[in-house]
Formats: C-alpha cells, structure tokens, sequence
C-alpha cells in the first residue's frame, strides 16, 4: 500500500477531495493529514474522515529533521501539498526525492514565489491583465514553487473577472485534476532529470 501524507495548511477543500478519491483505493491511501496551524478547517475534515493527523511544531520542522523520521516511521510514502505554507525544509525534500508534490493557482513560473498564494495570486494576476489563468501541479524542490511541472491546465480570465471569480475558476480545475494527476504520479512515476 502506498502511504501519503497530505500537507495542508487552511480549509483543506482540496484535500477533502484527495482524500475521496482514493478512499477504497486498492494500492494508494491518504494515512496522515499534515498540519502547521491549529484549528484550520482541514484538522476536523481529517478527523471526519478517520485520517489522522499530525501538527507540526514550527522549530521542531525547520530545525530539527523536518519530520522526516515521524513520517518513515508511519510508513509514508509520498507527500503530497495542498494549501501548505510554509516552505518545505531541505531535509524533508533530500528524504523524498521526486516523491512531493504541490499544487499552485497559476500557471508556474509566473506569479510564484514566496507569498504567492491564494488572492494575492489572482490579484497579480488580474493586475498584469493576464487573459488566462490555471493551475501547475509540481515536484518540490529546495525553491518555493520551482520543481520540475508535471502538469498545467488554463481558464480564461474574462473582463469583470475578480480575484473571487478567479479563484473559483481556478479551484474548480484543482479539483478536477489534482488526485488524478496525483495517482498517476505514484502509480508511474515519471523519469525526473537531475534527480539526485
Ligand atoms: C488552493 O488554492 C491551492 O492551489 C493552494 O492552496 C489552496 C488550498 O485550498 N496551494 P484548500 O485548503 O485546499 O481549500
């Protein structure tokens, strides 16, 4: 069985969806959800759905192992990021190279970065007067939001569009897309260059 654990730092709509859709799921399964704020809405999707979760103490994360040995010890696999914000730590990714993926709202390289999250990328967005938008499911590596891109989908911005029409338009794609591309990243993964 393939062991993911979904890191998520807010209400967790995405992960509700990942989490469905590999409930039943003969091979994959989403055995630990993730979190770095206490109280966010993900923490009580998790529990309603019977997945345990896991609350990341913030010196322990960035100075210490980044986790890693909690994680190897539950057996996780593969990790996947949706809607977490704090940058993943060198030691974290050294453990699972080519095994973390990250969701983002826009069409990567574009509009990422640090800070770049949620409104204040569809605010940036619509400011550059962009005429679409969409989502970018990467690797993570050392940078924020800079791995290798394993998938991309687009929608069009259209004039009145605000950054809550976007968002809407934008989260509609994450949902659609985002546990497949999931699956077939760990049922076959792909070859990565420079892999270390
Ligand atoms: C999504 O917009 C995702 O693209 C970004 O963080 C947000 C997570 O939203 N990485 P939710 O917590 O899954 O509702």
């Amino acid at each position: 069985m393939k062991q993911i654990a979904v890191f998520a730092s807010g209400t967790g709509s995405n992960t509700a969806r990942i989490i469905g859709h590999f409930r039943g799921h003969p091979t994959i399964k989403v055995s630990l959800v993730v979190c770095n704020k206490p109280g966010a809405g993900v923490l009580s999707i998790a529990g309603k759905e019977g997945v345990p979760t896991l609350l990341l103490e913030k010196e322990a994360f960035f100075r210490g192992d980044g986790y890693v040995g909690e994680l190897k010890e539950r057996g996780i696999d593969f990790l996947v990021l949706a809607g977490f914000l704090w940058k993943v730590p060198a030691a974290l990714v050294k453990a699972y190279p080519g095994k973390i993926l990250n969701i983002h709202p826009a069409l990567l390289p574009k509009y990422g970065g640090k800070g770049m999250y949620g409104r204040y990328v569809h605010e940036a967005v619509i400011a550059a007067g962009e005429l679409e938008t969409g989502i970018t499911i990467h690797f993570v590596d050392e940078l924020y939001d800079h791995g290798q891109v394993l998938f991309q989908a687009s929608v069009t911005v259209e004039p009145g569009d605000t950054p809550a029409t976007v968002a809407q338009k934008v989260q509609r794609l994450e949902y659609t897309y985002f546990p497949e591309i999931i699956e077939k990243a760990i049922d076959h993964p792909p070859h990565l260059q420079n892999q270390r």
